[in-house]
């Protein structure tokens, strides 16, 4: 038996004026989309922008349904959406926020798990790392590809 160990690096910001500045605009646009967030059960608005290889940047938000499963989360909406358009761009980055009444979340709104197994395919497909930002009006933390969101990602098939 062998004990194994992974180490998960990531970088914690205390202003978005900290990031790069493509990165800046990207944490803009995550804020901004949580405005156009459908979520009348949880009430809880999640805003992802996505930056594309060439610059372009797309935005999506948590868009809820009665009959619940068939909601989806801001990332996946806006990775879907990415996919679905510009299938031949690498998504590079992806930025996510929450907010409640109005006001942005304090701490960094995590990705759920799906999302996350959506963001590594994503990442394959692209063939590039993608930086993930976490957005919380206390602090920020970036990660520079899935795998530090996702150890032991699922690819079999
Ligand atoms: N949600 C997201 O959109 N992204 C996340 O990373 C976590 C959760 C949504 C799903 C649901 O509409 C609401 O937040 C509460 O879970």
């Amino acid at each position: 038996m062998t004990n194994k160990e992974i180490k998960i690096s990531y970088q914690e910001y205390d202003s978005p004026y900290e990031l790069e500045k493509e990165f800046q605009s990207l944490v803009q646009a995550a804020i901004e989309a949580t405005e156009q967030s459908y979520a009348p059960y949880s009430k809880f608005n999640v805003g992802a922008a996505v930056l594309l290889e060439d610059g372009t940047v797309i935005k999506g938000s948590n868009q809820e349904n009665a009959a619940f499963p068939s909601g989806l989360c801001a990332e996946r909406t806006a990775l879907f959406y990415a996919g679905a358009s510009y299938p031949a761009k690498a998504v590079i980055a992806i930025a996510i926020a929450g907010a409640q009444n109005g006001i942005l979340c304090k701490s960094p709104v995590t990705p759920c798990g799906a999302c996350r197994q959506v963001m590594a395919q994503y990442q394959t497909r692209g063939g590039k790392p993608m930086t993930t930002i976490l957005i919380g009006s206390d602090k920020i933390l970036k990660f520079k590809q899935v795998e530090d969101l996702l150890p032991f990602i699922f690819d079999s098939i």
